[in-house]
């Protein structure tokens, strides 16, 4: 950094997100000038495979690691993806004294406690607004403006390509792979979709927020994970007629002093806000004791709305090391993890059954054994088509995993569905 407060970066990536921040650093460069008196310059960039043809900056290196150690480069944006280089290189940065900017979810989930100790340790920013939720604000909400608030509950669509998915499914009658593709060649998929589609994307986000928002340490693998690639168009029409909208969500509940995170899809009342986030748009609905009930909506997903979010802690970032200062790190203390066993939900089930007497009381009792309650049953179709809806009241995860298996061995029921959780006004 210059006498003149310009701020060389460093981008780690030039895909999606890495193209669009050198992009807006150029379009934006003389507002941010103008407002911050802050002169972003991109000094250098470093890419995987330099033979591929590109716009938008020349000089690109496939040497990262040469970047992140320039004494030319003040400050590094890694948008490559993925744990292995990603984590070398952060740690290398943060150790040479240069802030980072990171859109990376896995890496932050996966050892975001160790790069926060390097972070720490080197008197530097580590900034990963764009991680979470695309373009919306919501690292910073839940750091600094919710710090004075008991947070009780976040309800969130934190994977674009998954929501996008599922709204094409439910009002265009797209089939999954088609709807999957359109995602991918939008921008918004992860290099591997199955990432997205299986959840670990959402469950990477869903440990970051709740660590934020409880001051607890949560990693991925604390997240108990389903994906949306057993949610059958059935499901999604069968859920309409019931006044619900079918959503990947994370669930994040602070729970007598322990977190239950979870990431599954799950049957939304089509009154809650979260029922109407369409396409990638994503949405985190924040209950807190004082503030009562938020909701973060935006593009969740796509290349400039999350340089829009790793502009602004660039930004932050080049004014404290102007100010050899930084925004400190997260404090994480330790708590229980409820397994999900524990965790209570309302559930929707269909079963495909024999349509004939006594039927039904067979599967009621199956229910009434394990203290599952029913609250709604409807049976669709008859005679070889006969299928029983049921939506419990709130039971233990235990009690209706053990229902299931229990209904999966009767005589007359052929087939027993997809278990969707039911969140959002649970009786
Ligand atoms: P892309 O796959 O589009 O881009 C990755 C970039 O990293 C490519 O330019 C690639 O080079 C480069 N790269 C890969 N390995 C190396 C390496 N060893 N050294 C140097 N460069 C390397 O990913 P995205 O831009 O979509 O995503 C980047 C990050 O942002 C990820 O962590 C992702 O999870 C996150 N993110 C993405 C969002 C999105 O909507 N796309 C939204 C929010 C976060 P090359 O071009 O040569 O292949
Ligand atoms: N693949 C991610 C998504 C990108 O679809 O939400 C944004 O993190």
């Amino acid at each position: 950094m210059d006498g003149n407060s310009t701020v060389r970066v460093g981008v780690l990536g030039y895909g999606n997100v890495g193209a669009a921040v050198v992009a807006l650093i150029g379009e934006n460069g003389d507002t941010i000038a103008a407002r911050t008196g802050l002169r972003l310059e991109v000094a250098r960039v470093a890419v995987r495979d330099l033979s591929k043809a590109r716009t938008g900056f020349s000089g690109f290196t496939d040497d990262a690691a040469s970047v992140v150690t320039d004494p030319d480069v003040d400050l590094v944006v890694e948008v490559i993806g993925g744990i292995d280089p990603a984590k070398s290189l952060v740690l290398a940065a943060l150790e040479a004294g240069k802030p980072v900017v990171t859109a990376n979810k896995e890496l932050m989930a996966a050892y975001g406690a160790e790069l926060f100790d390097a972070a720490a340790k080197a008197g530097v920013d580590l900034l990963f607004e764009a991680a979470v939720a695309g373009a919306i604000p919501l690292i910073r909400p839940l750091r600094e403006s919710l710090a004075g608030d008991r947070i009780t509950r976040v309800l969130g669509i934190v994977n674009g390509t998954t929501n996008f998915i599922l709204t094409r499914m439910t009002e265009s009658g797209q089939t999954f792979a088609e709807a999957l593709a359109e995602a991918q060649s939008l921008g918004y998929a992860e290099r591997d979709p199955t990432a997205d589609v299986e959840g670990h994307d959402a469950a990477a986000k869903a440990s970051i927020i709740a660590s934020l928002a409880f001051g607890v340490r949560v990693v991925a693998s604390d997240v108990y994970r389903e994906g949306i690639t057993g949610v059958s168009a059935d499901d999604i029409r069968m859920a309409g007629r019931l006044g619900y909208v079918v959503k990947l969500l994370a669930v994040i509940d602070a729970v007598n002093g322990e977190v239950a995170v979870r990431v599954h899809p799950t049957m939304v009342p089509a009154a809650h806000p979260l029922a109407s986030v369409r396409e990638a748009f994503n949405a985190v609905f924040v209950e807190g004791a004082a503030a009562g009930e938020l909701m973060f909506y935006g593009r969740g997903a796509g290349g400039r709305p999350t340089a829009s979010a790793a502009l602004g802690d660039v930004i932050d970032a080049a004014a404290n090391l102007r100010q050899g200062t930084s925004a400190g790190v997260p404090g994480l203390a330790s708590a229980r993890i409820r397994p999900m066993d524990e965790v209570r939900s309302q559930y929707y089930l269909s079963l495909d059954v024999a349509d004939l007497p006594g039927v039904l009381e067979q599967v009621a009792a199956a229910f009434a054994r394990h203290l599952v309650s029913i609250v709604q049953v409807l049976q669709v179709g008859m005679g070889q088509e006969a299928r029983l809806v049921l939506v419990t009241h709130t039971a233990y995860e235990r009690d209706m995993q053990a229902t299931v298996a229990e209904l999966r061995d009767l005589d007359h029921v052929d087939r027993v569905g997809t278990l969707l959780r039911v969140i959002g006004g649970e009786q």
